[in-house]
């Protein structure tokens, strides 16, 4: 990404900067709310949580709350970013003084994450993911930096390409799930959509790949936790998405909160240095996640502060997100020598390079009112959100009820049937709950005959009890931080029947089929949002269970943010559409599934556990020396099966595939396989073909299945198409015990088939 030009104008700008205009670069802040209210942000924050106010309060006290953007400080030289400006008036404001105001005129970088679309919310990211389809999740990062950069926004905290094994991290949402491919390819198509050719348009941003590295891999689930793993595991599964999104010419990269083997990402140089900069080849800025540079004090790698931004911008960190660390700090660090000017001097000419990579030296305004006014919405943004949401959804489940024929009355139950805002997902944050159309909304909307009972009792929704959380959670006062929003998920206290009776055998009796809408509430994935247990509350199963009773037909509907482990929902269900947090046209897109007016076609890219003692689950696992099966002496757990509830791959169509004539020929660069696929049902379909590798035996063992490829095809009833991969044999190889990458001779299977348990396969050796 290096202009001569730029360079030229950076060296000059960087001579005339005084020590603190350098410093003031590095430095991100977050508007500071100034309110009617007396105590900080952060506190009044725990007050909630603490229940000591309630969730409207908080809301109703946010709202009488100013932004303060500290303008002097801008004009004084002493800020070169903020987080959060996402609309044109204050962007503009803000551009202004940078430009026009300060004495070297520098223009503000706007940050602010826009993580599944701006106002027209899509599909969360591993939603989309489970379309498998890169040209996809293009369009849908391009309409999200049409309505973002709209709104002034010149950098987006995104893509996530942590590729997350754990069904308990709560941020296994906002990335593209468990294999390092997919998420590489995710990452790709989201930097292309965001910054296209030329990040200088106005119509581009920046993409920001976070978080750098291995953040997925928290220990237990639990978010922010350590991740401690081999340098060969580190580069084989979760490097290469970080690593391909890099090559792809993203501007940014944000490390991970979590450290490293000990070293906490923040402060990380053989991440930030070495292996970014050195081995990548990266040019663009670093910046850290929110107060992660000062956190590295609690973390327990820096003394005070002032050390935490020594360590930081030493190691290769350039940007500050609002810790005020460097803010603090560097100035004093530089002039006693513990930094050195040159540190100093490379963050800031990776920042400002970044500036001039999207045009703002030249170009500072590069949205106005007039443009936001008539950039949010329209109605071609709408039918993609629609289509993506069909396109993610995942058919898990089907015993011949779908799809639904319109002449059906249909009744719907459950808490998240009619709550459109809970379809909106994690990090949604300029999206609005009355952009949503809920299920109930769509059956309004498209003249559906049907009823909408919630199905569970008031009293008991409205309260957040014991059921959700472990044993002897509640001494540990763990059930007091019961996310916000649960209770409208129906998490309930133990005991009485929480199901309206009454209510579910009424509607049974005047409908045809029942549909069960049952997940999680928004904030019951995302950041901050793991999970001990990853089941369905305790209500909703009875409500389930209720309806199943009343002997009609039952269609599950999914909402979640991660994978759950429900084999009571498959048990009790004739159908289970996973449709995900599926964004502002959910219940559209949901109607356009159950009537078959579109054909299923998403494959999951995580696995589905039985159970959550069995996470971490993932279909690239290695076999010990005994792997799991009847003898006792093996590896398994003695109360759940050994296979996944609903393997990675997976998904169902109302149409049906065969594989047949596989086939397999060995050439120079690589090994070419070979299937037919026919489309053997009645409707047209799409099918993802899914390419799998297992290198047999090796120096260090190896996954039993790799994804190395994919393909996703249009087959008409009847047809039949022959489906090619070529591995190359350079993409067989792995790290050896002393780091080298090697390709090693011996036998492999290939595998070609509709998911990582169901493939034909063949053999051939290498050498
Ligand atoms: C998250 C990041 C996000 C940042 C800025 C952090 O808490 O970890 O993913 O981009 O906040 O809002």
């Amino acid at each position: 990404m290096k202009n001569q030009d730029h360079e030229a104008r950076i060296a000059a700008l960087l001579k005339e900067m005084t020590l603190e205009e350098k410093v003031g670069q590095l430095r991100q802040c977050g508007p500071s709310l100034v309110g009617a209210f007396e105590v900080s942000f952060s506190e009044l924050l725990n007050m909630m949580f603490d229940g000591k106010i309630s969730k409207e309060e908080f809301e109703r006290l946010m709202s009488t709350a100013e932004q303060d953007y500290r303008e002097e400080e801008l004009r004084a030289g002493r800020i070169g970013s903020y987080n959060g400006v996402s609309d044109a008036a204050t962007a503009n404001r803000l551009q202004k003084i940078a430009v026009e105001e300060s004495r070297l005129g520098i223009p503000v970088l706007l940050g602010c994450d826009v993580i599944h679309g701006f106002r027209t919310v899509t599909p969360i990211p591993l939603a989309e993911s489970c379309a498998w389809d890169p040209g996809l999740w293009e369009r849908t990062a391009r309409v999200a930096a049409l309505e973002a950069t709209a709104a002034g926004v010149h950098m987006t905290f995104a893509p996530m390409v942590d590729v997350a094994k754990d069904a308990r991290w709560g941020r296994v949402s906002e990335g593209a799930g468990e294999d390092a491919l997919l998420a590489a390819r995710y990452g790709v198509a989201k930097v292309k959509g965001f910054q296209t050719d030329d990040p200088a348009k106005n119509d581009s941003m920046a993409a920001c790949v976070k978080h750098f590295a291995g953040y997925g891999a928290a220990e237990a689930g639990r978010d922010y936790n350590r991740v401690d793993m081999s340098m060969q595991r580190l580069h084989e599964e979760y490097l290469p998405s970080y690593e391909a999104c890099v090559k792809a010419g993203a501007l940014s990269v944000m490390p991970a909160f979590n450290d490293i083997n000990g070293v906490p990402c923040s402060v990380n140089q053989w991440l930030l240095t070495d292996l970014l900069r050195d081995t990548w080849g990266f040019e663009g800025m670093t910046i850290s996640d929110a107060n992660a540079i000062a956190e590295c004090v609690i973390h327990g790698i820096a003394e005070d502060t002032a050390d935490a931004a020594a360590q930081a911008l030493t190691a290769g960190m350039d940007m500050d997100m609002t810790s005020e660390a460097y803010h603090e700090n560097l100035a004093e660090l530089v002039k006693t020598g513990v930094v050195k000017e040159s540190d100093l001097d490379r963050a800031v000419t990776d920042v400002l390079r970044v500036k001039f990579a999207l045009g703002l030296f030249d170009n500072p305004y590069q949205t106005s009112v007039e443009k936001e006014r008539q950039a949010f919405l329209k109605p071609e943004y709408r039918t993609l959100a629609r289509e993506a949401a069909v396109k993610s959804m995942v058919l898990l489940k089907n015993e011949g009820l779908l799809p639904l024929s319109r002449e059906k009355k249909i009744g719907i139950a459950g808490p998240l049937a009619a709550a459109g805002g809970e379809m909106l997902g994690a990090w949604a944050i300029s999206g609005k709950d009355e952009d949503c159309v809920s299920l109930a909304d769509a059956c309004e909307i498209q003249d559906v005959t049907f009823v909408y009972e919630k199905g569970l009792k008031e009293s008991e929704a409205a309260s957040v009890g014991t059921e959700s959380v472990p044993a002897g959670a509640e001494q540990a006062g763990v059930t007091e931080s019961v996310p916000a929003g649960a209770e409208q998920a129906g998490v309930t206290a133990a005991g009485a029947d929480p199901v309206d009776r009454a209510a579910i055998s009424r509607m049974a009796e005047e409908c045809d089929v029942l549909i069960a809408a049952l997940g999680e509430t928004k904030d019951m994935s995302g950041e901050a949002a793991s999970r001990a247990s990853i089941t369905l509350p305790e209500e909703q199963l009875a409500l389930l269970r209720a309806l199943k009773e009343t002997g009609k037909p039952v269609v599950t509907l999914l909402f979640n943010g991660r994978p759950l482990a429900v084999p009571e929902v498959d048990a009790l269900s004739d159908a289970v559409l996973e449709a995900w947090q599926p964004g502002v046209e959910a219940g559209n897109a949901i109607l356009d599934v159950l009537y078959g007016e579109a054909n299923p076609s998403g494959k999951l890219t995580t696995t589905f556990p039985h159970t959550t003692g069995q996470c971490p689950m993932y279909y690239a696992h290695i076999n010990t020396g005994r792997p799991g099966g009847r003898g006792k002496f093996t590896s398994k757990y003695l109360d759940t099966p050994l296979t996944p509830l609903y393997p990675f791959g997976y998904g169902l169509s109302y149409t049906t595939y065969e594989y047949a004539d596989f086939s397999l020929e060995q050439g120079e660069e690589g090994v070419t396989a070979r299937v037919t696929v026919k489309n053997t049902g009645a409707r047209d379909g799409e099918e993802i073909v899914q390419c799998y590798l297992c290198d047999e035996t090796a120096q260090r063992v190896r996954p039993v299945k790799q994804l190395m490829d994919f393909k996703k095809i249009a087959l008409a009833a009847g047809e039949t198409k022959e489906v090619e991969f070529t591995i190359s044999y350079r993409d067989m190889g792995y790290y050896d015990r002393e780091m080298n990458y090697i390709v090693e001779e011996g036998w492999f299977t290939v595998f070609i088939g509709r998911d990582s348990a169901d493939c034909l396969s063949g053999r051939f050796e290498l050498g």
